[in-house]
Formats: structure tokens, sequence, C-alpha cells
């Protein structure tokens, strides 16, 4: 398949260098964030408008990583058997899918739960469980790294694949930091709640 894969081309490069900080970044920022409140104090210690402007940041950093994606794609060769209309026309329900599990996670969370809110203290009355949250442990996650495999299955570009299990590598790392972290804390939210009762 490497054949079918130019490495020679710096936009495939940049691709995937953007690819791997983004989460980098986001995960950085927000343990900054959780043990010396850097964003909060740049904000003059107003919480909520650090972490909109932490959403404002991650969001426009997405913007311009898919952006970079797609003029990776453009550089690359299509491969003959992916431009096959079956896996072509398969690219639509995927994308429809990705769309659908990014949009409605984002609804259900709002702009504080989608963008790391609770390393900023601005926790949820309780973890979502409606959906898409009954149907993925990470909606946000698994319809990004859709929408990416639908975008190199539509284009026909093995590149498209190899920066996919990129995008899949990179979300499945920031899980295995994310999630004890956000269980870390609201352990912690649950504890206090349960000693604040006890003084009562
Ligand atoms: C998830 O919830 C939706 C409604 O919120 C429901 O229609 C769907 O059947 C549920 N899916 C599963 C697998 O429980």
């Amino acid at each position: 398949m490497s054949a079918y894969i130019d490495f020679s081309q710096p936009s495939l490069w940049i691709s995937a260098a953007t690819i791997v900080f983004n989460p980098t970044f986001w995960n950085v920022a927000a343990q900054s964030e959780y043990y010396n409140k850097t964003i909060t104090k740049l904000f003059g210690g107003n919480p909520r408008a650090g972490c909109y402007a932490l959403a404002v940041t991650i969001f426009s950093l997405g913007i311009l990583r898919d952006f970079l994606y797609e003029k990776a794609l453009a550089a690359q060769p299509a491969h003959p058997t992916l431009l096959n209309p079956l896996i072509h026309l398969s690219a639509l329900p995927l994308f429809a899918t990705g769309s659908t599990l990014v949009l409605t996670s984002m609804w259900a969370l709002g702009v504080t739960g989608t963008y790391l809110g609770d390393y900023f203290g601005i926790l949820m009355d309780a973890p979502v469980t409606s959906f898409p949250f009954n149907v993925s442990s990470a909606p946000m996650y698994h319809g990004s790294t859709l929408s990416f495999l639908a975008t190199a299955l539509w284009k026909g570009k093995p590149a498209g694949l190899l920066l996919t299990g990129l995008v899949a590598v990179a979300y499945s790392v920031a899980r295995r930091w994310e999630d004890p972290f956000t269980e870390m804390i609201y352990r912690k939210r649950d504890e206090e709640r349960r000693e604040g009762k006890k003084g009562l």
C-alpha cells in the first residue's frame, strides 16, 4: 500500500503533526489549569471565561487540523480499489454517523462540558447517559474518527486511511489520560458532597 502513499509530500507530515498536536495541547492545557489554574489566572480569575477561551482555541485548532488534512489528501494519489463506487458511497453513511455523534454529544454536554470544563471546576450535576452516550463511550472521539475515515474513503486516498489510523491512536492515548482524570475529579466531588452532608 505504501506505493499509494506519497511520503515525500510535506503536507502529509504537517497533517500528521496537527493530528498528534491537538489532543496533546488540550490535555497539557487542561492539566495545567487543574493543578495551577493557569488559564483561569490569564482570565482574571474567571474560570468560565477561561474555559470558553480554551473552547474557542480547541475548536479553531480542530478547523485548522481538518483543513490541513484535506490539503494533505489533495496532494496524495488515489487507489483504484478505493474508487469502487460502493466504497465511495459508503463514505456517506459513515460521515452522517460521525457528524451525528459529534454534534449530538456537543449538544448534550454544552460548551463547558465538551471543552474540559471539569478541569476548571465547572462540573456537571451527573454524567450524561442519554444519546449518544448510550451508544458510544466517547462519541466525540468516535464521531470525529469516523468523519476522517469517511473523507479518506470518499476521496479514495490510502494516505487518508493512514492518517485516520493516527487520529484513532491519538484519541486513544488522550482517553488514557482523560478518562481516569475525569473519574477522579467527579469522585472527589462526590466525596466532598458526602462529607458536606455529614457536617450538617
Ligand atoms: C439510546 O437512546 C435513544 C434515545 O435517547 C434511544 O432511541 C436509543 O434506542 C438508545 N439506544 C440504546 C442502544 O440504548
